[in-house]
């Protein structure tokens, strides 16, 4: 393992504990000692210099690397390559973007080094003890590597929730899209978040029990779970909520922000994602914020009837919007699969992200049988199990924006959720004027609903 951060870390222990002997190498000593302390008497070893960790490997080598994405993965694969052998096989386990896979491995395609960009999901825990896999490159490669590969993994019903996904850059592209889809999914628990909060005016014991109570039924997932315990953390530093003391203003590392990117690229509708991404960037303007908090007053919040009911829509809503974040998530997969052919097994995503990673979920259950019912779906709602649970959900979600517009309180992950849904069942949308305006300004042309073929109008500007 190159990098012993707390991913590398653990992943090391983890290993070990399936009979893996490994060894582990940082440049920061620090590093490198505390994995030795912690080691103690089993078949760890700690090296602090890159050619003694090359030599202490059982030829042909595997290893893993747990690195910032990055320049820091090159200049690691640059200094490791003449020390390598043939056969040798390098897995690259960080949040690498795919493209930066695919250059990569066809730099090292020219050696006779074998190179796999593999996701791996699931923080600290995930690493110690079961994350989720997500493997990409040569087949006949991780067939090599996937017994320890299944060995550390998560299960689920007995099932490592690792497989192959494909060639080159397939399991770099799942893991990007795995965080979009994170992404999206913690946009949407904040706005049920502020509106409980501001709106229905809740303690944080109220929201710690909405929360739990939501992750009994079908919106138990990781993130729901580890919500609700957000909300009872006492602060070391006050006497208050922890959550109450940490700014306002979040960061990001790039992954969901890629996720959009490629989106707008394979021209496929992800809003959810787009949306966290941009309020994320929000957050950031603290400054702006507090300053407009004055200058642009709002509704007076009058939220009157049973908080109860807002509650009960609320988890009718996040249901309606986190299957709409699962399901564009998975349109993306399902295009990227066909312009990059990595043939994704859509089932097999599924099932690997249902333990070990950030965004399982039981919902994941449902898509699993969606595939399996039908593995060349396009899109999820074409699924009639989903297709059911949007219907009987779009009543709340529609009150809950209502809601949110009225008292004035950004809901734009539900917002963006409905729309998009609103959009895909509207076998008409005002595209046509689109078309007429390009047409109009930039004779860009256009086509008519009632005949074939391409036209452009001089349009009243132009004739007079
Ligand atoms: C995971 C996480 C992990 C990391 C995110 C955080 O699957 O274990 O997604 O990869 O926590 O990259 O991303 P941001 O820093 O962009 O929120």
């Amino acid at each position: 393992m190159i990098g012993l951060g707390t991913m590398g870390r653990n992943l090391v222990f983890n290993m070990n504990d399936h009979g893996y002997s490994v060894a582990g190498f940082d440049k920061d000593v620090v590093q490198v000692e505390k994995l030795k302390k912690e080691a103690g008497s089993r078949k760890v070893l700690g090296l602090s210099t890159l050619a003694g960790f090359v030599k202490a490997l059982k030829v042909p080598r595997v290893i893993l690397m747990l690195v910032p994405a990055g320049k820091v993965v090159d200049a690691v694969i640059e200094e490791l390559k003449p020390l390598l052998s043939a056969d040798d096989l390098l897995m690259d386990c960080g949040n690498s973007h795919f493209s930066d896979t695919d250059r990569r491995d066809g730099e090292l395609k020219k050696s006779t080094i074998h190179f796999m960009g593999v996701g791996i999901s699931g923080g600290e825990a995930g690493a110690r003890y079961g994350p989720s896999i997500m493997p990409g490159g040569p087949k006949a490669i991780y067939l090599r590597v996937a017994p320890m590969l299944e060995a550390v993994s998560a299960k689920v019903n007995d099932e490592p929730c690792v497989t192959w996904l494909g060639p080159g850059s397939a399991g770099h592209y799942v893991k990007m899209v795995h965080n979009g889809i994170e992404y999206g999914l913690m946009q949407l628990i904040s706005e049920a978040y502020d509106l409980l909060k501001l709106a229905g005016k809740m303690d944080n014991d109220a929201l710690h029990g909405v929360f739990s109570g939501w992750n009994k039924g079908r919106l138990q997932s990781y993130l729901m779970e580890i919500t609700a315990e957000i909300f009872v953390q006492k602060d070391a530093l006050t006497s208050g909520r922890l959550v109450d003391m940490i700014l306002d203003s979040t960061d990001q590392n790039g992954t969901g922000a890629w996720t959009s990117q490629d989106a707008l690229n394979l021209k496929v509708p992800v809003p959810n994602i787009d949306i966290a991404v941009s309020m994320r960037n929000v957050s950031a303007y603290k400054t702006d914020r507090e300053h407009f908090q004055y200058s642009f007053k709002g509704p007076e919040m009058t939220l009157s009837g049973d908080i109860r009911e807002l509650a009960d829509n609320l988890e009718q809503a996040l249901y309606f919007s986190m299957t709409a974040t699962y399901i564009q998530g998975m349109a993306l997969l399902g295009a990227a699969s066909a312009k990059y052919a990595y043939q994704f097994p859509m089932e097999g995503i599924a099932k690997i992200w249902r333990g070990g990673c950030i965004i399982r979920a039981a919902l994941l259950d449902d898509i699993c049988s969606a595939f399996a019912r039908q593995p060349e779906l396009a899109t999820l709602l074409s699924d009639e199990v989903f297709a059911a649970k949007l219907m009987q959900t779009q009543k709340a979600i529609r009150q809950v924006i209502q809601t949110g517009v009225r008292e004035g309180i950004p809901l734009p992950g539900m917002m963006g959720a409905l729309a998009w849904f609103d959009s895909y069942r509207s076998g008409w949308l005002p595209a046509n004027l689109v078309q007429a305006q390009r047409d109009y300004f930039g004779a860009h042309t256009y086509k008519r609903n009632d005949r074939a073929g391409i036209f452009h109008t001089l349009w009243a500007e132009k004739s007079q």
